[in-house]
């Protein structure tokens, strides 16, 4: 809906039978990588909702393709790629030290998170509770240039290793590019606000699962930073205040929030999605774009708290932050799920 009003007709015209098999969102070619697709309100959820649980649905077949999960302790690698500010990163890695960290305040991140670790492997393993922020690089200088193709993400990983600042790490390791404000990368704010998929030998010299994502703030927040931004022909709508001040930024972490959800459950890209189709997966994530919280779907955001400031949150995390992070699907309400449910 957010980028193009009649795919949401469309979409709303061939429900379910095209829900499952493919996405009517732009892909920008071969979907060769897992996209947050931008336009982010018009998930399955919305179009599915019912009365008791957002999202829930009998259409919605989650299934489970046998690969692994992401089961031992996790350990986050971030990349910030180009020139950042020092506080716009600060919010970005409280975020991500806030998914195990237990004593933040409920409605909380580590409770996000905790949705999350209800997917297992056919092990019997599940997604690890322990999400560690092991190591960062910091890449000012733009050594790949201010643009960067698809797989111009994995040279960046392969560069950052190359040089020792973050480990090659089988098994735990996770890779996270952040790209600054100013960078721009293929298909950013036209088919995707991040995408998670893993690494080539043949780039990289190893298989490594990775994430990039980036801040639309400059470039299209009205795209990627949604509901800090609004798109003008949705007219009436008001933007929501961001709770860290920075529309980019409070984007990027739903977004963030969305690919660690999704690099946890599929890092492989062969293990939970939904569609048959393993290029075009709709996974744990992707069925709740756009809802936030309690009666959230078709293009309401759902119910979400203020601050004394007016600014938006659903969920708290560690050095008393707040961030306004999108659900994550539930394989056992099978509906989508937050910390601040009202039910
Ligand atoms: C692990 O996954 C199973 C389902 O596969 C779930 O029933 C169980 O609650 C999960 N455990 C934790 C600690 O989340």
């Amino acid at each position: 809906m957010l980028c193009n009003i009649s795919f949401s007709v469309f979409f709303f015209l061939l429900i379910p039978s095209l829900l499952l098999a493919a996405s009517p969102f732009p892909h920008g070619g071969k979907a060769t990588m897992k996209l947050t697709k931008p336009g982010s309100k018009t998930g399955a959820a919305d179009l599915l909702s019912s009365k008791r649980y957002e999202g829930s649905s009998d259409f919605v077949h989650l299934r489970y393709h046998m690969g692994p999960v992401l089961s031992s302790p996790i350990n986050l690698y971030l990349i910030w790629y180009g020139p950042w500010p020092a506080a716009l990163q600060a919010p970005l890695r409280d975020f991500l030290l806030s998914l195990s960290d237990p004593s933040s305040p409920a409605p909380s991140v580590a409770q996000w998170w905790s949705t999350v670790t209800l997917y297992s492997d056919q092990t019997g393993a599940n997604v690890s509770r322990q999400v560690n922020v092991a190591a960062e690089a910091h890449l000012p200088g733009l050594s790949r240039g201010n643009s960067l193709s698809r797989l111009g993400v994995q040279h960046v990983i392969a560069d950052a290793l190359a040089a020792r600042a973050v480990p090659v790490d089988h098994g735990r390791g996770a890779y996270l590019l952040l790209t600054a404000p100013g960078v721009t990368v293929q298909d950013f704010c036209r088919a995707a606000c991040g995408f998670h998929y893993f690494t080539f030998p043949s780039l990289v010299g190893h298989t490594l699962p990775y994430a990039w994502v980036g801040h639309s703030g400059v470039q299209c927040p009205d795209v990627c930073a949604y509901p800090f931004a609004v798109p003008t022909y949705m007219a009436g709508v008001g933007a929501m205040r961001p709770p860290n001040g920075d529309v980019g930024i409070d984007g990027m972490v739903s977004v963030l929030a969305h690919e660690m959800a999704e690099l946890s459950t599929n890092p492989l890209v062969n293990a939970w999605y939904a569609g048959e189709d393993p290029t075009a997966p709709t996974e744990i994530a992707d069925l709740c774009e756009g809802v936030y919280g309690s009666g959230g779907g078709g293009g309401y955001t759902g119910q979400v708290s203020k601050d004394e400031m007016g600014r938006s949150y659903n969920m708290n995390g560690r050095n008393g932050r707040k961030f306004l992070v999108q659900w994550v699907w539930s394989p056992a309400l099978k509906a989508c799920r937050g910390p601040n449910a009202l039910d």
